[in-house]
């Protein structure tokens, strides 16, 4: 008999299509995640199971799927994962890293350059007939070439965006909360690491890719703000909640950063009342990863994860390998 599992979110078809040969499976094909109850329900009978960030998957999760032999995220973090839990009940789970890092690095660039240059809000000036002729005091925006980027949290992400300036001759800093040296940016960029304050009060673009942990939420509040440039801006494709929103409203209008670029929240979907009015914003709805290759990738990275894991294998990108080592 075919093992049944749960794919809580439609996913590109390539990775239903390996799933489909070996499995039974039961997709969510209506466009919003399942409810908690939902997921619960459908979990009960289930091996395995393909779910998204806004699944949380912890102790109650597993209580509810007595049969569950692997979960594969859609994501590359894992916030939603209660990892050492799965490890407890000896359950591997699995990630999707590498095969969305171009993609989301790509992004903040996008927003980088679009908050740098206003390309959002001069867009909506031309699409609305206000332009009337070219001034040499119009529209004003801020220099990338040479100015210093600061990447919080140096891991594949951070690493690939911080590669990515080479072109712009800007001078690198970076800050990781584990203190380790990126040997690669420092050999390819002649970045420096530094503390996370020193790069707070050093750097004109600030990019985040810090996993989200306890010790990192609201890394950005009020006191970090204020150590900022006046005139640096800040640019989240990691988690919403690195960033205290309600903070980050009031430093904006304040003027003690100059702009930011977020693609994510910290209460997802909604955002900080305030962000949506504020002209020296980009917003945009979570699409780091979101192009054609990379999503089809992540599809089949993580349906190759958990048939791994249906078979007793351990994954690609397992994220509690000792789960395979305790014999
Ligand atoms: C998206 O945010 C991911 O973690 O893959």
């Amino acid at each position: 008999m075919k093992p049944k599992v749960l794919v809580t979110r439609m996913i590109p078809r390539a990775g239903i299509e390996l799933l489909d040969t070996y499995c039974e499976v039961e997709i969510n094909n209506e466009d919003r995640s399942l409810s908690r109850v939902e997921l619960l329900e459908k979990v009960r009978n289930k091996a395995g199971v393909i779910g998204v960030m806004a699944d949380r998957i912890d102790g109650e999760f597993f209580d509810a799927a007595p049969q569950l032999r692997g979960y594969a995220n859609y994501a590359v973090g894992y916030d939603n994962i209660d990892v050492p839990e799965a490890t407890k009940r000896r359950i591997p789970v699995s990630n999707t890293p590498d095969v969305l890092t171009g993609a989301t690095a790509e992004l903040a660039w996008a927003l980088l350059f679009a908050v740098a240059r206003r390309v959002v809000e001069l867009d909506a000036v031309m699409r609305s007939g206000q332009w009337s002729g070219w001034g040499p005091l119009q529209f004003l925006g801020a220099d990338v070439c040479g100015n210093t980027l600061g990447i919080v949290g140096a891991g594949r992400i951070g690493t690939a965006m911080a590669l990515m300036s080479k072109g712009f001759r800007m001078p690198v800093i970076y800050s990781n909360s584990s203190g380790r040296r990126n040997e690669v940016l420092e050999k390819e960029l002649g970045a420096s690491l530094v503390s996370f304050g020193e790069l707070s009060e050093r750097s004109d673009y600030v990019s985040l890719h810090a996993p989200l942990t306890p010790q990192s939420r609201h890394l950005f509040n009020t006191t970090t703000f204020a150590r900022m440039k006046k005139t640096a801006i800040l640019i989240n494709t990691g988690r919403g909640p690195l960033i205290k929103e309600d903070d980050l409203v009031q430093a904006l209008e304040n003027g003690q950063i100059s702009g930011a670029g977020l693609d994510v929240y910290e209460f997802e979907p909604r955002m900080a009342e305030g962000l949506a009015v504020l002209p020296n914003t980009v917003l945009l709805p979570h699409v780091g990863s979101a192009t054609e290759k990379t999503r089809t990738n992540m599809a089949t990275l993580a349906a190759r994860n958990l048939l791994a894991m249906l078979r007793d294998e351990r994954p690609g990108t397992c994220l509690n390998p000792e789960v395979f080592e305790q014999g």
